[in-house]
């Protein structure tokens, strides 16, 4: 079975299957593995921290596959971000990914460049913003997602049922996708692919501790800390005082201020020492994708066992043959 979507069309992929940023975690070698695996591979800037070692990371990943990749630039929270979108330019990479924040500059430069632009938001008003824009593609993050969240999300379902009723342009479904079931569901809502982090961070490639894709396998969405990261609103007196506070300080500091609130816990500030062998906590750098997390494969394992699987439910519904 072929699974052309209008993802894969546009990322040219094999898969309608896309690696979520990671700060600190995303890096070259875990990005083509997963472009080798089928899926589509995506190199976080922000954890290649300059832009000379962005073009070194970039030249490194294209060695390792010879399968596309995109580039995500955090807005807000990726340095040097001129920077790091020119070098991402003059390296031909493809496909820029932005997140977090308005990228209407950095998309405008992209498309101006010829290049595909992917913008990921929270909320279908951003992501309809965005797509006026000119952004080839858009990313939804419904509340059982991780990441940064908004006060305003809506869950996946509801998100993706919503978005695909008003947006033109593909749109790649996040938020507690990790196994076959939610990949086939996040298509059957009208996503034209899917997009995980949680998930692809329990795979043997990715470059944190054994410990934590240990916890990974034992945390269960209803973990009373994970709950309330993940699907707990923000308290509104934080929520309403840092958001009073958006034109006091500089967008990176005002970011870090507000995710601190939207994720209620300061543990996420741990990282990178959070993928250390001694830290053996839940983290709140987990989704409820932690649901279907019972081993930890490698990426081809992962992706084959996802593409496999739903193949096997769609042949196996006897429905669709009468
Ligand atoms: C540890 C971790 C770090 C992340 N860092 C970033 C980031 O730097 N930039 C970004 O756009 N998204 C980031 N995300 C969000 C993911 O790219 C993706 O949108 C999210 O994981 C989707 O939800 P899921 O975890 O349920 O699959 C991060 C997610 C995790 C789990």
């Amino acid at each position: 079975m072929r699974w052309k979507t209008k993802v894969t069309e546009l990322l040219d992929c094999e898969y309608p299957i896309v690696q979520g940023a990671l700060s600190r975690i995303g890096n070259w070698k875990f990005a083509a593995a997963v472009s080798n695996a089928g899926a589509h591979g995506c190199l976080t800037a922000a954890v290649s921290l300059t832009p000379d070692k962005l073009r070194d990371d970039i030249r490194r990943c294209r060695d390792a596959t010879d399968k596309p990749f995109s580039v995500n630039i955090t807005v807000g929270m990726c340095p040097d971000i001129d920077e790091m979108l020119e070098v991402c330019l003059a390296e031909d990479v493809e496909v820029i990914e932005t997140a977090v924040f308005n990228a209407d500059v950095i998309g405008k430069r992209v498309k101006d460049a010829g290049r595909k632009w992917v913008h990921k938001t929270a909320t279908i008003k951003h992501a309809l913003h965005a797509e006026q824009q000119g952004a080839d593609a858009l990313i939804l993050v419904g509340l059982e997602g991780i990441g940064f969240k908004n006060a305003a999300q809506l869950p996946t379902m509801t998100t993706i049922a919503w978005a695909t009723r008003q947006i033109k342009v593909p749109v790649i479904a996040a938020g507690g996708v990790g196994d076959a079931r939610t990949f086939l569901g996040a298509l059957g809502l009208g996503a034209d692919g899917v997009m995980m982090g949680t998930a692809f961070m329990a795979t043997q490639e990715c470059p944190i501790s054994e410990r934590f894709k240990q916890r990974m396998v034992e945390a269960d969405p209803d973990n009373p800390y994970l709950r309330n990261t993940v699907l707990a609103p923000p308290n509104p007196k934080d929520f309403e005082a840092v958001m009073q506070k958006r034109n006091e300080m500089p967008l990176e500091r005002w970011l870090t201020a507000l995710e601190r609130v939207m994720l209620k816990h300061d543990d996420w500030m741990l990282a990178p020492e959070m993928w250390n062998e001694d830290y053996d906590r839940i983290s709140s750098l987990m989704s409820f994708a932690v649901t279907y997390i019972d081993q930890i494969p490698t990426v081809k394992e992962f992706v084959d066992g996802i593409i496999c699987g739903a193949q096997d439910i769609l042949a196996g519904w006897e429905f669709l043959k009468k």
